[in-house]
């Protein structure tokens, strides 16, 4: 029997298959519709201290195996979440409620709102590509760090710290968000960004013009960065980034990751994802012949060259 259980900060996973951030997770029903669809846990759309609309469509524009995207960060206000987040709970899998602010106290009233509702996590999400702050903050590891703080004043429930991809300064915002307190790392938010221009109109297809890169071509950016960020911190690692198979998932598992994150993978696969990349791991343990998850997290073989 193979046990495909995790565990992120204290907190039990079924099996390591989470729903990224910003994809289904705009209200508490299609939250626990995707728990109940075999996901090991669901991560919510950021949400912010007010109600935003986000940026006018068109928001997002699909490449095949990349993707892009600029919605604004649209939520509908720290309030009005509180009452999903219960919704969503029925769905039993943990819920990590991703949450943003603009300026540290921010990102600290926000979570003294939603903390009502006991999420099991909070995923800061310092890292958004279409904000200048978002960039900002996961671009500098005192300001990583004072957030992290900040939101460790008010709350005790454990918090992960989504990075950005799209600094020099990786491990060290890594290490600094762990000295400041954080429990768990999500790491990859979306590259870039990146721009698409539609040659006939001549004007660039996301109204936003730019917008944050993900899909499988992101994988082995965010496997760099998961093994680099696993060298450098003890905290778990929740591997998010290009995954739309076992195989991806097993790649960024042996890089470090404990759970890993699926997002854009949804819009090919559906809600059918979870439990295709679960299966999927499964049989590779059993290729293996390994018993759990815990016995790949990190085992990549340094090869002297
Ligand atoms: C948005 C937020 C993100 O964190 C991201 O990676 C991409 C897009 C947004 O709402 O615009």
């Amino acid at each position: 029997m193979i046990n495909l259980s995790t565990e992120i900060a204290g907190v039990k996973l079924d099996n390591p298959t989470i729903l990224a951030a910003g994809v289904l997770g705009n209200t508490g029903e299609i939250l626990k519709r995707v728990a109940l669809s075999g996901a090991g846990a669901v991560t919510t759309k950021s949400i912010g201290l007010k109600p935003r609309a986000g940026h006018p469509n068109p928001i997002c524009t699909d490449l095949g195996n990349v993707f892009l995207n600029a919605m604004g960060l649209p939520n509908p206000g720290a309030e009005a979440f509180v009452e999903e987040l219960r919704i969503a709970k029925e769905g039993g899998a943990p819920i990590i409620n991703s949450i943003f602010g603009k300026d540290a106290d921010e990102f600290a009233e926000v979570v003294n709102i939603l903390k009502k509702a006991e999420p099991d996590l909070f995923e800061l999400n310092i890292s958004c590509p279409n904000v200048a702050s978002g960039t900002s903050f996961g671009c500098d590891p005192v300001a990583a760090a004072n957030i992290v703080k900040k939101v460790k004043d008010v709350t005790d429930i454990p918090i992960t710290v989504k990075l950005t991809p799209n600094t020099h300064l990786l491990v060290q915002v890594a290490k600094a968000v762990e000295e400041a307190g954080a429990d768990a790392i999500t790491a990859i938010n979306s590259v870039g960004p990146g721009m698409v221009i539609d040659i006939e109109s001549e004007i660039p297809i996301i109204s936003n013009k730019f917008g944050g890169v993900s899909g499988n071509a992101i994988k082995p950016i965010a496997v760099r960065c998961v093994y680099q960020i696993a060298k450098t911190v003890k905290i778990p690692i929740i591997g998010t980034g290009g995954i739309y198979s076992g195989a991806d998932a097993a790649e960024h598992i042996i890089a470090g990751a404990s759970a890993v994150g699926i997002g854009t993978a949804v819009k090919d696969h559906y809600l059918d994802v979870f439990k295709k990349v679960s299966s999927e791991l499964e049989e590779i343990l059993e290729r293996k012949k390994l018993k759990s998850i815990g016995e790949l997290v990190g085992s990549l073989k340094e090869v002297k060259t």
